[in-house]
């Protein structure tokens, strides 16, 4: 199936089965802008439980925060990001259609790089076991030509995010007859910038309103608190903070249903260290935050790091931690090594000391700061799109049929188990209740008595649910039930009170964080 359609497949899902709703729907919907519905907002909540154990539980060095949303304008300044907190925006005439310039361009090179995979799929395929990958790279003289323009594109690309040198942005759009999407044509007007923070006013206008901001994100929160967590939780360095909270931004190019969003939630650290040492505790975060997401089990082939060529105006090294959307390879966390800047910056502005006295080197000094930043809503994306399987199940009378199973990681899953008696009679109902009631204090539980069973297996596994628990006319005898597991489908026969520990052993968060 092409990529794309398996993507608008697990939009769909996502939508059918109370994960994820556009906003405002009976308005016709905010653009990119999205509600969770019943099992979207258990699955987020998961995805947090299971970042901030392994921040806040996991290192006695990590405290966690929450700051305000709103806070004072000259943050906004002094962070940088009135100033330049920008993207390069281009319209084109024919369709009216606005674009991130830097977008067009980076689709371009993922285009140039995709003709350079078709052309060693189609060997690999005529030369079989004899192919030499490596060799076909460095010969075939089609593979070679797309990558210099591939190389000569990005260094030409790089220099101008650089220089901010729009001209040569649009200039780079023309050359490469880069055309829109929409209407096929190159009429293009010049590119500018457009600042990516929400305003609105605190305070009636009678009084004297101030323009104030929605965080774009939330580690500023972070910066500003920094002395207060330091002196209250006696922190020593190195020592971190963490965060969750929302972020907003004037997104323009917001596509991909909620890869990129106006309103979204960011799990931010910030971990201060000693001047001198950042590069070594940023390689560092950068392993462990890799560690994070591969402990998954998704597969460790579908990440990559992404280094940054152009750095952000506070930052001496950064990464991506990408993953291979059904769309590509793409960032889900940033890792960045954010030097002094932000609380040398808030000194300045507002003129109060960032200092730490560092009683190992008996001196005062601004400390340095590596960041992880990551987004719920995209390591959620994450998780759907690697989780979202279609499997093709021969029926006893030899036709197929397709089954839909969201193989999400148990501790994840929105519902851990479906109780469900075979028939609504019998005294089989009661039972189910009763296993429901009792659990239901461990793990997130659901009764479901309505079809036949085969369709609720079936709904359970759309919905992501590891286990389906059946009463059948055998259990009032034994006291037995079936388990039936969902990625095998394979079921075993098992008491009620064995229940607990099997599904405890296989939900458990304390063994995925384990594996840190
Ligand atoms: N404090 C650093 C910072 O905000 P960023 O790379 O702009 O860095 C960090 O954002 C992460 O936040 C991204 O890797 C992504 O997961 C998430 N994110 C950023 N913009 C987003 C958006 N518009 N919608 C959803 N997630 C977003």
């Amino acid at each position: 199936m092409a990529q794309d359609d398996v993507f608008k497949k697990l939009v769909a899902h996502c939508k059918e089965y109370g994960y994820v709703f556009p906003s405002s729907e009976i308005y016709d919907g905010l653009s990119a802008v999205y509600d969770y519905g019943q099992y979207g907002v258990e699955l987020k909540n998961n995805i947090k439980k299971y970042w901030w154990d392994s921040m806040v539980l996991l290192n006695d060095n990590i405290v966690g925060l929450d700051s305000a949303i709103f806070m004072h304008p000259t943050i906004w300044k002094a962070s940088g990001h009135v100033d330049a907190f920008n993207d390069p925006l281009i319209d084109n005439k024919d369709s009216k259609k606005r674009y991130r310039a830097d977008v067009l361009i980076e689709e371009h090179l993922a285009k140039l790089e995709d003709k350079i995979t078709k052309e060693v799929e189609k060997a690999r395929e005529r030369f079989a076991d004899t192919f030499d990958e490596k060799k076909f790279r460095e010969t075939n003289p089609r593979v070679l030509a797309n990558q210099v323009k591939i190389d000569e594109l990005n260094a030409r690309f790089a220099k101008a995010l650089n220089d901010t040198d729009l001209a040569e942005i649009k200039q780079i759009i023309i050359d490469n007859e880069i055309v829109c999407p929409i209407s096929g044509t190159r009429n293009w007007t010049d590119v500018r910038q457009f600042n990516l923070m929400f305003s609105t006013e605190m305070g009636s206008t009678a009084e004297g309103a101030n323009k104030i901001y929605l965080r774009p994100e939330t580690a500023q929160g972070i910066f500003v608190n920094f002395l207060n967590v330091q002196k209250t939780g006696r922190m020593k360095i190195p020592f971190g903070i963490a965060q969750i909270g929302k972020a907003f931004r004037n997104e323009i190019v917001a596509r991909q249903f909620i890869f990129r969003m106006r309103e979204f939630e960011q799990m931010e650290m910030q971990f201060f260290v000693q001047p001198g040492s950042e590069l070594e505790w940023f390689k560092k975060w950068k392993e462990t935050r890799m560690n994070w997401h591969q402990a998954l089990g998704f597969g460790s082939e579908n990440y990559r790091f992404h280094d940054h060529v152009k750095l952000a105006h506070y930052a001496n090294a950064a990464t991506d931690i990408e993953y291979k959307f059904p769309f590509g390879f793409k960032e889900v966390e940033g890792i960045h090594s954010r030097t002094d800047y932000d609380l040398k910056q808030h000194q300045e502005f507002s003129g109060k000391k960032m200092q730490y006295f560092d009683p190992e080197k008996g001196e005062s000094y601004v400390p340095f700061v590596i960041e992880t930043s990551i987004g719920v809503d995209r390591m959620f994306l994450q998780i759907v799109s690697a989780a979202y399987t279609e499997e093709e199940l021969k029926k006893e009378d030899g036709t197929t049929d397709i089954r839909v199973v969201l193989r999400l990681p148990s501790f994840l899953a929105p519902v851990k188990l479906a109780v469900m008696p075979l028939v609504k009679k019998d005294g089989l109902p009661a039972i189910a209740e009763k296993i429901v009631n009792d659990l239901r204090f461990d793990f997130n539980c659901q009764y479901d008595d309505k079809d036949s069973i085969g369709r609720r297996y079936r709904r359970q596994d759309a919905i992501g649910t590891p286990f389906c628990i059946t009463i059948d006319h055998q259990t009032p005898e034994d006291n037995t039930v079936t388990i039936r597991y969902r990625d095998s489908m394979a079921q075993e026969r098992v008491t009620i009170g064995q229940l607990r520990d099997i599904i405890k052993e296989k939900v458990s968060l304390q063994s995925l964080l384990k594996k840190l």
